[in-house]
């Protein structure tokens, strides 16, 4: 009785869900496979799916893969059919569907993280996903982008099963880089520390080693490469994050590889503010770029 008032008075002043910001079209089968294999998930993945319609994204993640999965979706009867649809696939237990509002979702614990949204929903989730998401956790969208965040991989496969349109699709891989920004203080062996100022917009990297221009700097998660000087005399860096420290080797052409490191002095800011935005993507009938 008393656990049934309780009930009562949860629904009666639970949050609405607010209206749906985009509509229901689900991934084709071959797109989901895609998106799964570029984030190459298995079985230590823990796959969120923003917006998840019939759930199929993390249960297939959970029975191709052996993940774990988890959705919200704004609608109540497609969340009811998901988490059914886990019971009917024996995965119940490591899947799981709630309806719920995806800008008020905790996607810390992702390692993957999947959408097919708008345009527009992508470019209000980026900050929160940049701000939330474990550097490495791997995003996956279907079609749309997240505009000057550049994708660290993209392919288009042909999609027999699309339901408009062309039959193909645009499968797209992010990879949630580590702030390196700001000044470092680094050491190789046997020579005088110098100094490293690293700039970083996503996951692209600038700067200078004691006044010299970085190139092709990159960050991976919490890994990071670039390198200084051309041709012979060129240098690579690579190195990995641990709190405020990198660790690493550099590579001099025709000589082994030397450790370097390097203590962070002062921390700088990513730069993730929109910019130019590249242009939204057509050939959706998801409606353009709300
Ligand atoms: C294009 S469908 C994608 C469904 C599924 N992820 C897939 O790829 O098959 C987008 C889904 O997002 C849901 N949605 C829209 N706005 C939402 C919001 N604010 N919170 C949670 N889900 C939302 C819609 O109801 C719809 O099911």
């Amino acid at each position: 009785m008393i656990r049934a008032a309780a009930a009562l008075l949860a629904l009666t002043f639970a949050a609405p869900l607010p209206a749906s910001d985009a509509p229901y079209v689900p991934t084709p089968m071959s797109v989901v496979d895609a998106m799964l294999e570029i984030a190459e998930v298995g079985a230590k993945d823990f796959v969120i799916d923003l917006g998840s319609g019939d759930g199929r994204i993390p249960l297939r993640a959970a029975t191709r893969f052996g993940a774990r999965g988890f959705g919200v979706e704004i609608e109540p009867h497609l969340v009811r059919g998901a988490n059914a649809a886990a019971k009917k696939q024996g995965v119940a237990d490591r899947v799981r569907f709630e309806a719920r509002d995806l800008f008020d979702t905790d996607v810390s614990g992702a390692t993957v993280l999947t959408t097919y949204l708008f345009q527009s929903l992508n470019l209000r989730l980026r900050p929160y996903l940049l701000a939330n998401l474990k550097p490495g956790t791997r995003v996956v969208t279907h079609e749309f982008h997240f505009g000057s965040w550049q994708p660290d991989r993209k392919t288009t496969i042909h999609a027999p099963d699309k339901p408009y349109g062309d039959p193909r699709s645009d499968v797209m891989l992010w990879i949630v880089p580590a702030d390196f920004s700001g000044t470092w203080r680094m050491s190789l062996p046997g020579e005088p520390e110098r100094e490293l100022r690293l700039g970083q917009r996503f996951q692209m990297l600038s700067g200078s080693l004691a006044a010299q221009p970085l190139a092709e700097g990159r960050v991976n998660g919490l890994s990071l490469r670039f390198t200084t000087g051309a041709g012979a005399s060129a240098l690579t860096y690579t190195g990995r994050l641990e709190g405020d420290t990198i660790s690493g080797e550099v590579l001099r052409h025709g000589a082994a590889a030397q450790p370097w490191r390097a203590q962070r002095v002062q921390r700088g800011r990513m730069d993730i503010d929109a910019g130019t935005e590249t242009p939204f993507q057509s050939g959706s009938p998801m409606g353009g770029s709300r």
